[in-house]
């Protein structure tokens, strides 16, 4: 991180005393699971302490659990002084929040927040049921056990395609991008067609019980498999995954249509 742009920017562009606080993600969830770098997350809390500013920590999709800690904030061992949770927050149903300090929660007067859903008491017992769930089965590590699985698979395709160049992401946060043989940037054709290919095996077909998301596109992609999942499902997907590569011998073009037809199929199978 260049602090140095950003003091600079305090110098020109903002009084540092006028930043109520940063909000940051501790990984990028809509960017390619990028984690962000422990010095980086330390300067900025120093530099908040510095200044007054408070440190946000957006937790939606890093929370409970998903990155091998109840939150990726963890990793970091430094506080944020607020955090937004939802998603994973009440397994599905409709739940979000902000938690903190004890001083800023309590700086609003009662009936001072709200929203339509806000203590919405059927989402409240299902976010109560997920605490229990990642306590006696120990999500976080099976987030960790779960995002090795999908690496070490994902290695062995990359061996047979070396443009799937970056396997990455904590605990199951995991995303395979590409690099260009020639010129070693992202090749967006290749990310869009992977992603597209895992977003049809790996998680709509082989997962598909259970609500696992895809990122794709350009920088985007990503697996995010429920924690739930089971070493078995790892294990299909991988094989569909790799019977399918195959088959189209990497053509990029191809594997868009049979990740197509493959929907369909599924499509027509669950209208039936
Ligand atoms: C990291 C992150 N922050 C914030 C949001 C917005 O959350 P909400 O839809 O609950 O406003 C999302 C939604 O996908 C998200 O992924």
């Amino acid at each position: 991180m260049r602090w140095t742009v950003l003091r600079q920017r305090f110098k020109v562009d903002i009084d540092p005393l006028r930043v109520a606080a940063f909000i940051f993600e501790p990984v990028q969830g809509e960017r390619g699971f990028y984690m962000a770098p422990t010095e980086f997350v330390r300067g900025l809390r120093a530099l908040c302490d510095q200044y007054g500013i408070l440190l946000i920590a957006d937790e939606i999709q890093t929370g409970f659990a998903r990155t091998g800690e109840l939150f990726a904030m963890q990793h970091y061992d430094v506080e944020a002084d607020l955090m937004t949770i939802a998603k994973s927050l009440a397994g599905g149903m409709p739940l979000s929040g902000v938690v903190g300090r004890a001083d800023l929660m309590d700086a609003a007067q009662p009936g001072g927040l709200g929203g339509t859903y806000a203590g919405n008491p059927l989402a409240i017992a299902a976010a109560c049921a997920v605490l229990d769930v990642i306590a006696e089965e120990d999500l976080p590590a099976r987030a960790i056990n779960l995002g090795t699985q999908l690496k070490e698979r994902l290695a062995s395709i990359q061996a047979r395609l070396p443009q799937l160049a970056e396997v990455r992401g904590p605990g199951s946060m995991v995303a395979a991008g590409s690099v260009d043989q020639k010129t070693g940037a992202p090749d967006p054709v290749f990310n869009g067609a992977s992603a597209r290919c895992f977003e049809v095996l790996t998680v709509t077909h082989l997962m598909r019980p259970t609500a696992a998301q895809c990122r794709s596109g350009p920088g985007r992609e990503g697996l995010l498999p429920p924690d739930a999942t089971g070493g078995q499902d790892v294990s299909r997907a991988a094989r569909s995954a790799r019977q399918l590569t195959g088959k189209v011998s990497f053509d990029f073009a191809l594997m868009h249509h049979a990740a197509n037809r493959v929907q369909q199929q599924l499509r027509s199978q669950d209208r039936s």
